[in-house]
């Protein structure tokens, strides 16, 4: 048999959490076609994968690639062996915002004057439709791109017409082939949203299976609550629910998570909810002046006024100029940060609950981004699964494809058997590592060798190929909500 692609030789990890096992695989038009002992099948282009892992390309559930799909190479996700993305998270999506100047805090996390571009969520698939992504994205629209135009004061819970307008927007973006409504309940924004206001969001969502994702209120002294308000959204408005980013976020904290997961888990069993989570113990998003004390330190990650000290010590940048961290930070806004807040415990329990998916939530537009961008996946399975045994390899591939699949409702994708999607990652198991760090953030792992969207090489020799084989993805079926 003559095939576009063969894969010779490799051991296959399918992504169901099965143990590895000896395949080739076959593909035709973008999918796999057989997977097993194939002497007899010629290629078009045949792969030696000896001594390589072949395992379905990795989901990245929690991204802010909206824009980066568009003008980007997204070699940050590609050379991790990522294949699809899901973008428009913690409240903050591209579209539908035609904004007049530059975009309030956090909405600039996805760019700066001119970027949101697009006054329809339909518009903006329809850019990405032309221009063709190097991998798949699949979208959620954002409770605080809504809440900036339709909310008139922001201080304050929205009202009976504010409402109705936002619900159309995620109506339109539902129909437009989004996979659900995202919050970031945590920024200033949004943090007049009562409860109320965001049922009545993932209500407009339900009806098309649309799920509800959440930067929660708060990831620190309120945690538990915040996860009760995000378990109560999800049960009053008949969605699923994802748990962004889930961490404990202060020294006072730490430990937290001890009790955040039991109720997730308790929750489970009514309820359709699961979490993501980087493998980091240090967060990063824009500068928040008000929110320093609960960070041991704080890394400027970029700054409008000071584009100078992106990659320095707040203090240190602070004590050059005789201020406070408070006041030093006030001046070098609008800025991101990286805070170092969190517990290397509770990242490494949340890493372990079996319903964690991994999410980079790399920030792709900043100068000196977290190193979670570009080491999210090689590190989950370099660092935590081989080196410190927190899982085996073939439950670390599970959470980044089979099981992002299923809750996204990515069918035929996140696994490998014959009719599936030929994203597909081969890595060598034994080299394979995160090099992204604080100093040098932009630097590709090692051990991903080829990373194939539809057949198509994305990424290989440690460079992007310039293949462009990624969708638009529209929302496939509904997501049950339990
Ligand atoms: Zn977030
Ligand atoms: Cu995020």
């Amino acid at each position: 048999m003559h095939h576009d692609l063969v894969i010779r030789g490799g051991t296959v990890i399918d992504g169901r959490g099965v143990p590895a096992f000896r395949a080739d695989i076959a593909v035709d038009s973008g999918h796999i076609v057989a997977v097993g002992a194939l002497e007899d099948a010629a290629g078009e282009r045949e792969v030696d994968a000896s001594g390589l892992i072949v395992a379905p390309g990795f989901i990245d559930v929690h991204t802010h690639d909206d824009r980066a799909l568009l003008d980007g190479d997204m070699a940050a996700k590609a050379s991790q062996g990522v294949t699809t993305v899901v973008a428009g998270n913690c409240g903050v999506s591209l579209a539908p915002f035609r904004p007049d100047g530059r975009p309030p805090p956090p909405m600039d996390l996805l760019g700066g004057e001119g970027d949101y571009r697009f006054p329809t969520f339909a518009s903006y698939l329809e850019a990405l439709d032309a221009r063709c992504p190097v991998v798949n994205g699949l979208f959620l629209v954002g409770h605080q791109t809504l809440r900036v135009q339709h909310v008139e004061d922001l201080e304050r819970p929205a009202d009976a017409t504010e409402i109705a307008a936002m619900r159309a927007g995620v109506e339109q973006a539902m129909q437009a082939g989004a996979v659900g409504v995202s919050t970031g309940l945590f920024y200033p924004p949004s943090r007049a949203a009562p409860t109320d206001e965001v049922v009545a969001l993932a209500e407009a969502a339900a009806p098309w299976g649309g799920l509800y994702a959440t930067h929660m209120r708060d990831e620190g002294t309120y945690l538990e609550e915040s996860v009760a308000e995000s378990l109560e959204i999800g049960r009053r408005a008949g969605v699923a629910v994802v748990l962004s980013h889930h961490k404990a976020s202060g020294v006072a904290n730490h430990g937290k998570t001890a009790r955040s997961l039991p109720m997730v888990e308790a929750a489970a069993a009514e309820q359709q909810v699961s979490l993501d989570v980087y493998p980091y113990a240090m967060s990063s998003t824009v500068l928040l002046p008000d929110r320093l004390a609960e960070s041991t330190r704080v890394l400027v990650t970029w700054s409008a006024p000071y584009p100078e000290v992106a990659g320095r010590d707040l203090s240190d940048i602070a004590a050059e100029h005789g201020v406070s961290d408070e006041e030093m930070a006030l001046r070098l806004l609008p800025a991101g940060a990286i805070y170092f807040a969190m517990s290397e415990d509770d990242v490494q329990r949340v890493l372990r609950f079996p319903h964690a998916m991994i999410g980079s939530d790399g920030l792709p537009h900043d100068p000196r981004p977290h190193p979670r961008l570009w080491g999210t996946f090689p590190r989950v399975l370099g660092h935590y699964s081989r080196t410190l045994g927190l899982m085996p390899l073939e439950e670390a591939v599970r959470r980044m494809t089979s099981l992002p699949a299923d809750r996204f409702g990515l069918d035929g994708r996140g696994v490998i058997e014959a009719g599936a999607v030929a994203d597909l990652c081969l890595f060598d198991p034994e080299t394979v590592i995160d090099r992204a760090s604080f100093e040098n953030p932009m630097t590709p792992a090692d051990g991903i060798h080829v990373v194939f969207v539809a057949g198509e090489a994305v990424w290989e020799d440690g460079a992007t190929t310039g293949a462009r084989p990624g969708r638009a993805l529209r929302r496939a079926r509904p997501i049950p909500a339990r």
